[in-house]
Parts: structure tokens; C-alpha cells; sequence
């Protein structure tokens, strides 16, 4: 579905990723782990276009879509959820997922999006800005969802919230990725983004460090030992 084949890139003269490969497959849901500064938002960025590559490439069921803008790999079906959120915080819930519907499509978007998180079935005329951090990051997954996106990256979703609310959202992707959407997921939850993945990668300093089975790096001394950290050393 999407591919990263030999991806470097960085910002001014700072290289982050250093010849990264990375496949999602169709369906699937990959979890991308790995410490802070090691380039995982940057890797997004690159998927989505915000950022892009100095050598390498961007596949997207196999076309070439390396340096496409982020609007034209939106309407290819890539989507991303930044870090903090995505919503726009002046307009309203209902506006915000009226902005993400297909055209033509609104009515039913809004109800998708409604039965996805009944929690702002009663917000749609409340300010996107004044809602809650957990409703707002339930609002940008409802956007993402009723986009139609097929590939949808996911950047530290769950970060600050609480943990009842980040069980609704963990319940959220495993049901998105049940209908046969990709899922590129950069978590801090290690353990509750491994057991809804298929697929993990570890990026230490810029490279994959480890490619393979999530079941594979659930293994504390798989993880540990590819993140470069030492546990009961001694
Ligand atoms: N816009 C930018 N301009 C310059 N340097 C940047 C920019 N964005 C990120 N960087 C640098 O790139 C490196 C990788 O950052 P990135 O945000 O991709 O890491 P990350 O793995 O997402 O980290 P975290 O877990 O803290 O979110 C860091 O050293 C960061 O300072
Ligand atoms: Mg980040």
C-alpha cells in the first residue's frame, strides 16, 4: 500500500532519516516506535508530504508519488493526524467534519462520524477549541475516518490523555483497521500499539533499527535490545 523505499531526509543541513524503508501493507496496521528526536514525525511528514525527501522514494500502491504535495497525496487517500490534534479550532465540530467529507457526501460522513464517537453527537454547534483534549483528538480521528482515507498516519494520538479515553481511541483504530484501512501508528503506548499491530519498526537516530512482527518486538528484550537500551544490566 505504502512504501518507503531508501528515504533520507532532514531540515537545512540536519539529515533525520538515513536511507529509511518502510512497507505498510494493505490492511494492515504498522506500529512505529522508537525514542524522542529519533525522526518518527518526521518519517509522517515525509509520508504525507509535508516534508520532502532528499534521495529515495514515496510509494503509493506502487506509483511513484515522491514529492507530491500534501494535498494531492490527501486525494490519494493519505491522511494524516498530526501531533496535537488537527482540528481547526475556531469552527465548529459539525464544520470541522463537514471541511473532511467527500462532497456530496456530508450527510452521510456526519453520521459515521457520530457513530464512531456518540460523544459529539451533542458538541456539532460547539467550538472544535473549546472541547475537551480527548474530544478534540476524537475529532480529528473522525475526520481522518470519514475521509476515506486508505492510509491513514497517526502521530502520538493518544498523548495526554486519560487512560478511558485512550481505550476508546485504541477500540476506534482497531475497528478502522477492520474495515480494510491501513494504519501507520507512532505511539508512546508500546504495548497497547503492538497488540493492535501486525507489523513494528524501531527508528533509533534516523535508521530502522528493527523490522518485523509486532508479536516479535512484544518481547521485552527484542524491544529493548533494538532501542538500544539496556534493562537489567548487571
Ligand atoms: N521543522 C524542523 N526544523 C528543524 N529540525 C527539526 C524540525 N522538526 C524536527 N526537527 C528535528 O528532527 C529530529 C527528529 O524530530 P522528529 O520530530 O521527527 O522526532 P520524533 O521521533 O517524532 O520525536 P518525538 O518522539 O519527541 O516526537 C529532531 O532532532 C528535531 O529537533
Ligand atoms: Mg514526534
Amino acid at each position: 500500500m505504502l512504501v518507503l523505499d531508501g528515504v533520507t531526509a532532514g531540515y537545512g543541513t540536519a539529515t533525520v532519516l538515513r536511507d529509511v524503508h518502510l512497507t505498510v501493507p494493505r490492511s494492515s496496521v504498522v506500529a512505529l516506535l522508537g525514542p524522542n528526536g529519533a525522526g518518527k514525525t518526521t518519517l509522517l511528514r515525509v509520508a504525507s508530504g509535508l516534508v520532502s525527501p532528499w534521495s529515495g522514494a514515496v510509494l503509493l500502491e506502487g506509483e511513484d508519488v515522491t514529492g507530491l504535495s500534501p494535498d494531492g497525496l490527501a486525494r490519494r487517500g493519505v491522511c494524516h493526524v498530526p501531533e496535537g490534534r488537527g482540528v481547526f479550532p475556531p469552527l465548529s465540530v459539525r464544520e470541522n467534519l463537514l471541511l473532511f467529507s467527500p462532497p456530496g457526501e456530508e450527510r452521510v460522513g456526519l453520521e459515521r462520524a457520530l457513530e464512531a464517537f456518540p460523544d459529539l453527537a451533542g458538541r456539532l454547534d460547539q467550538t472544535a477549541g473549546t472541547m475537551s483534549g480527548g474530544q478534540q483528538q476524537m475529532l480529528a480521528l473522525a475526520r481522518a475516518y470519514i475521509a476515506g482515507g486508505r492510509v491513514i498516519l497517526l502521530d502520538e494520538v493518544s498523548m495526554g490523555l486519560a487512560p478511558i479515553v485512550v481505550d476508546e481511541i485504541f477500540a476506534f483504530l482497531e475497528r478502522v483497521a477492520g474495515e480494510g484501512v491501513s494504519l501507520l501508528l507512532v505511539e508512546q503506548y508500546v504495548n497497547k500499539a503492538l497488540a493492535i499491530a501486525d507489523y513494528g519498526y524501531i527508528l533509533s537516530r534516523g535508521r530502522i533499527s528493527f523490522a518485523g512482527d509486532a508479536a516479535e518486538l512484544a518481547d521485552e528484550d527484542v524491544f529493548s535490545r533494538y532501542l538500544g537500551i539496556e534493562v537489567g544490566a548487571g
